[in-house]
């Protein structure tokens, strides 16, 4: 391995810049040759390729966003568009790419594994949504934002005595909302992972609340079920009590990443340059049981994960 691309690809998550920077640093120290793709694979295919050098990186591990911006990208999930990336990655003598994303993403690096060009994925996404990991890039920092975000909402609805109802991003994932469940306190969570939606006893449980004494009530909506503002409408036309719903959108996706991000997203975009030189190809890497390891991508994928029901029940139980 002589030259090495980087790019973010799917939705951007904070921390992807530590985990560009560290790829950067950690190749050139290694002497290699590093080039950033721009806007993922859209940006592979119209070979928006820059040369990364230490100082490209420079004054980005505490921002926002990614550097190399992204992009969602249709053609290159076609066996044309795959093996046109491939040749533009042997035309600019690119032996190796890193792709931070999801696994949108490490669908893409496993073709591009198989047509030669090695690839390793780093899992970068808000939704804690990768099977083989424990960990990905950018959630620590979107559940912070949105917990944040939640007990502000929670003053407002507080002093005015209502039932709101805040959804939280995640796709079909419910990580999001059952981490602010917990950490906001919330009165219910609704997941998609545990969807067994009665929305009479959900108006059931905001009346006996509200007769015990309680000012508020929390409903922590993800994204995978949504209809928050419809949800409303009928939760106070039924408990004749003010409900409002916020839906705090791409807000969660933004901001400085937290210390975990900037730390994990470092350690992570590294290790994936160590085992590029080692000749890997085909791996994602994952935090697990407390380390940092890897997976064959094909492995990786074929991987379930679920939500836990033990924090299912601890944030059901804590909301009394
Ligand atoms: O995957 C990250 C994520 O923010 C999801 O939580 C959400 O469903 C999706 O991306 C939104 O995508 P877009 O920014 O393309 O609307």
């Amino acid at each position: 391995i002589k030259t090495i691309g980087v790019l973010t690809s799917g939705g951007d998550a904070p921390g992807m810049n530590a985990a560009i920077r560290a790829v950067v640093r950690e190749a050139l120290g290694k002497g290699l040759k590093v080039k950033g793709i721009k806007r993922g694979y859209a940006g592979l295919l119209q070979e928006e390729i820059v040369d990364m050098e230490v100082r490209s990186v420079s004054d980005t591990i505490q921002r926002g966003g990614t550097i190399l911006q992204t992009a969602r990208c249709k053609e290159f999930t076609t066996a044309e568009g795959q093996q046109k990336g491939a040749e533009i990655c042997r035309k600019h003598g690119i032996d190796g790419v890193i792709v931070i994303g999801g696994d949108g993403s490490f669908r893409g690096a496993q073709k591009l594994a198989g047509l030669g060009i090695n690839t390793i994925g780093l899992p970068g996404t808000i939704d804690l949504d990768i099977a083989c990991t424990d960990y990905t890039i950018g959630f620590d920092t979107a559940v912070n934002t949105a917990m944040e975000a939640i007990d502000k909402v929670r003053d407002t609805s507080t002093s005015h005595e209502r039932c709101s109802i805040i959804e939280v991003m995640g796709r079909g994932a419910g990580y999001i909302a059952l981490w602010t469940g917990i950490a906001n306190g919330a009165e219910d969570i609704l997941l998609p992972e545990r969807y067994d939606y009665d929305e009479q006893k959900l108006v059931n449980h905001i009346i006996e609340n509200r007769k015990r004494g309680k000012q508020h009530h929390i409903i922590i909506n993800a994204e995978g079920i949504g209809h928050s503002s419809s949800m409303a409408k009928r939760i106070e036309a039924a408990t004749g009590i003010e409900t409002r719903a916020t839906i705090l959108g791409h807000m969660q996706r933004g901001g400085s990443p937290t210390c975990k991000d900037r730390v994990y997203a470092s350690i992570m975009g590294a290790y994936a340059v160590d085992l590029l030189c080692k000749g890997a190809t085909n791996r994602v890497v994952a935090y697990r049981g407390g380390e940092f390891v890897d997976f064959d991508i094909d492995e990786a994928l074929a991987m379930k994960k679920d939500i836990s029901e033990y924090q299912f029940e601890v944030c059901k139980n804590l909301s009394i």
